[in-house]
């Protein structure tokens, strides 16, 4: 797998939401894209199906896009890497999701990818399995990530909506580094120093590595002996 998902999250997880999320509630966790959450939000309100898939660099965001639509009832996660054909048919036929949600779809093998043309595009899932037929129809919409497009079918992608996400500005990056650091509770010109070490010593583009900084400094000192630290002993 190429990225690690945030704890506690596993392949297949069931949603049951007793409660129907407000979606002005959703997506609070991102920062910033939105433009993106205006488009769920139409997604979400259309009568039929539209279907998005994010595509862009690390840590921009994609799999909390992914989390945040968890939210919504009888929406199922899975990990593209993890399914198999039989898996996710037997999951579709079983479980009926209203949002099918697959993270890092790329990883998915083409015989998965081969099945989802057909929901998304009817609605209808069908299995030939020990000589026997079964056919169903649903209204699911997909949303999924993808960290590049080479490995995905055409016909696939032509089914999404797709947006590239482009690797953070340092503008972006320090905004939303402060943002989540001081949510965790550390000092705002630590989390300061944190991007701009992350970003120019490190010369990391990764929100993830300000996260770990973050966790381990108390001071500006802390962070530039953290830096340099990480620095001797990199690859
Ligand atoms: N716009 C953002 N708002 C909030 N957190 C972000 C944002 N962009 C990145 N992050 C943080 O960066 C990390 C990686 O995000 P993630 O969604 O897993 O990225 P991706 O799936 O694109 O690789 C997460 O810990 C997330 O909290
Ligand atoms: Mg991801």
């Amino acid at each position: 797998m190429s990225e690690d998902l945030p704890v506690g999250v596993h392949e297949e997880i069931s949603q049951p939401t007793e409660q129907k999320v407000d979606k002005k509630e959703m997506f609070e966790s991102i920062i910033g894209y939105d433009d993106i959450k205006r488009l769920f939000a139409m997604s979400l309100s259309s009568d039929k199906p539209v279907h998005i898939l994010l595509v862009g660099p690390p840590a921009s965001a994609k799999t909390l896009f992914m989390l945040e639509c968890m939210k919504l009832e009888r929406s199922y996660f899975t990990l593209g890497s993890h399914s198999t054909k039989s898996g996710m048919i037997d999951y579709l036929f079983e479980k009926r999701p209203r949002y099918l949600i697959v993270d890092e779809i790329e990883h998915m093998p083409m015989k998965d990818q081969t099945a989802l043309l057909s929901l998304m595009e009817t609605g209808i899932v069908a299995e030939t399995k020990f000589q026997k037929t079964r056919n169903t129809q649903m209204k699911t919409w997909v949303f999924a990530t993808s960290n590049g497009t080479d490995r995905m079918l055409t016909p696939l992608l032509s089914r999404f909506v797709v947006l590239h996400f482009k690797q953070y500005s340092f503008a972006s990056f320090a905004d939303i580094c402060t943002h989540l650091l001081v949510r965790e509770g550390v000092a705002s010109d630590v989390a300061a120093a944190v991007s701009d070490a992350v970003w120019n010593k490190l010369k990391s583009k990764d929100i993830r590595d300000c996260i770990k900084l973050g966790r381990l400094a108390k001071t500006k000192e802390d962070v530039e002996w953290l830096a340099q630290t990480m620095r001797t002993y990199r690859q």
